[in-house]
């Protein structure tokens, strides 16, 4: 009954603006696993309209960092590192960055999360590998990090369990796009996992939570200041989310195509921005003098083939099939493969990330309920993006699919992301702003 009484007084204030005092936001985050739905997606809601104050986001973060076990990496040798993103449309970074950092002698201690609204999720992406999971106890983690310098776990029981329960609800009841939410959510995972280096992709554009580069620039700040709070450096990277990042966007084919990057084989954006992030966590950890030596270690780790041959021990180490690295196609794959056409020659002026992110998801690649099942086989396939020259019925795009109604609605929703107009166009950089550790503030 208290409990109760407790939570709908916290929807009531969140509601009219109030702020939470910190033993109100510990004992949610302590009852979060009793609580009813109906109710913590109410406040979700309030808090995504109302806000939270630094001081409640960082209570928050730390209550559900503390929800679970804190990992201590201090028996595992090396530079411990960290990446998460925010949450994109094809962003695969970590399938081709968790190796690559290995590889090159950085110890990853990476936590991840599933799919959330419309963007995909690492730890989805990994199950595409027949076998693959992250279920990693906290042991099996660190041992996993001894032995192969990788491991990407999801958030058990053990690991920031507070996180698993609002994460799973916020993915289907619209209450993703909240600074104070999406800080803690991140940051509790990353504290829970004990990385000494945290590195944080903030993606910005029609693809990400943040649709502007200041509301991006405001969760990178917020981020950093929660994280110094609470004794940890954190590197931010504002990074573009306009458009999908590479060219596949679903599951099994963003892992192909992070093992096509690791062969040297990959596009262009997903290479050079999981190089420059490689960079980063190479600085950040003390193995390269400067980005441009960084850059240069992540290069050479594709070229001479460690960085691949990291993937098939991390993939091993999950119980995963390493086939997959020659024969990709043991994942799951669609039934269909409909191609969308241009109507139009021209440049293609845009591509809408979030119209793309949301034909996947209508195609069965995302949660529309909570705990829903996913379709590792479907997706989209890129063929133009931003910049390239299109012929009237080229195809631009793919898409994968298993049940055959949902193509004519998917179709017309894909080509209705593609803007192709007369003049010639050159995609956003790719990195917007690093918010460095030393000086906070934007190079
Ligand atoms: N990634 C997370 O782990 N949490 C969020 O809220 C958004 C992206």
């Amino acid at each position: 009954m208290a409990s109760n009484m407790t939570i709908l007084k916290m929807i009531k204030d969140k509601r009219d603006g109030l702020a939470h005092s910190a033993e109100e936001i510990r004992w949610l985050v302590q009852n979060v696993g009793s609580l009813p739905d109906y109710q913590l997606a109410s406040w979700l809601m309030a808090v995504v309209c109302r806000g939270m104050t630094l001081d409640e986001t960082t209570t928050l973060t730390e209550a559900m960092a503390k929800s679970g076990e804190i990992m201590d990496l201090s028996d595992v040798p090396g530079a411990k590192v960290d990446k998460h993103s925010t949450g994109g449309v094809g962003d695969k970074v970590t399938l081709v960055l968790a190796p690559l950092a290995a590889a090159a002698g950085l110890t990853v201690a990476k936590l991840s999360g599933r799919g959330l609204g419309h963007t995909g999720g690492t730890i989805d992406k990994i199950e595409a590998i027949p076998g693959a999971h992250c279920e990693l106890s906290i042991e099996r983690f660190k041992q996993q990090l001894r032995d192969i310098g990788a491991a990407v776990a999801s958030q058990t029981g053990e690991l920031a369990p507070a996180d698993g329960v609002l994460y799973a609800l916020r993915d289907v009841t619209g209450t993703v796009e909240s600074i104070p939410l999406i800080a803690a959510s991140v940051l509790s995972k990353k504290i829970a996992a004990g990385a000494d280096v945290i590195l944080l992709d903030v993606k910005t554009g029609a693809g990400a939570f943040m649709r502007d580069d200041a509301s991006a620039r405001e969760l990178a700040t917020t981020m950093m200041e929660v994280g110094k709070r609470l004794g940890k450096h954190v590197t931010c990277v504002v990074s573009e989310m306009g458009q999908p990042l590479g060219s596949a966007v679903g599951h099994a084919n963003e892992v192909a195509e992070a093992i096509a990057t690791l062969k040297g084989e990959g596009p262009k954006d997903l290479t050079d921005l999981s190089v420059s992030l490689g960079a980063l966590l190479l600085v950040g950890g003390g193995l390269a003098k400067d980005q441009a030596e960084g850059e240069a270690k992540m290069r050479a780790v594709i070229a001479d083939g460690t960085a691949l041959e990291k993937l098939r021990c991390l993939i091993q180490a999950q119980d995963g099939d390493p086939s997959v690295i020659e024969h990709p196609e043991k994942m799951p794959q669609p039934k269909l493969r409909v191609p969308v056409e241009a109507t139009t020659a021209g440049y293609v002026q845009n591509l809408d990330a979030l119209s793309v992110g949301l034909a996947g998801k209508e195609i069965g690649a995302g949660r529309l309920v909570k705990g829903a099942p996913i379709d590792l086989a479907v997706g989209v396939m890129l063929h133009k993006k931003v910049g390239d020259k299109v012929e009237k019925g080229e195809t631009l795009a793919h898409l994968l699919v298993n049940d055959e109604s949902k193509v004519p609605h998917a179709s017309e929703a894909l080509l209705k992301a593609y803007t192709i107009g007369p003049e010639p166009t050159q995609a956003a950089p790719l990195i917007k702003a690093v918010y460095a550790v030393e000086t906070a503030a934007a190079k």
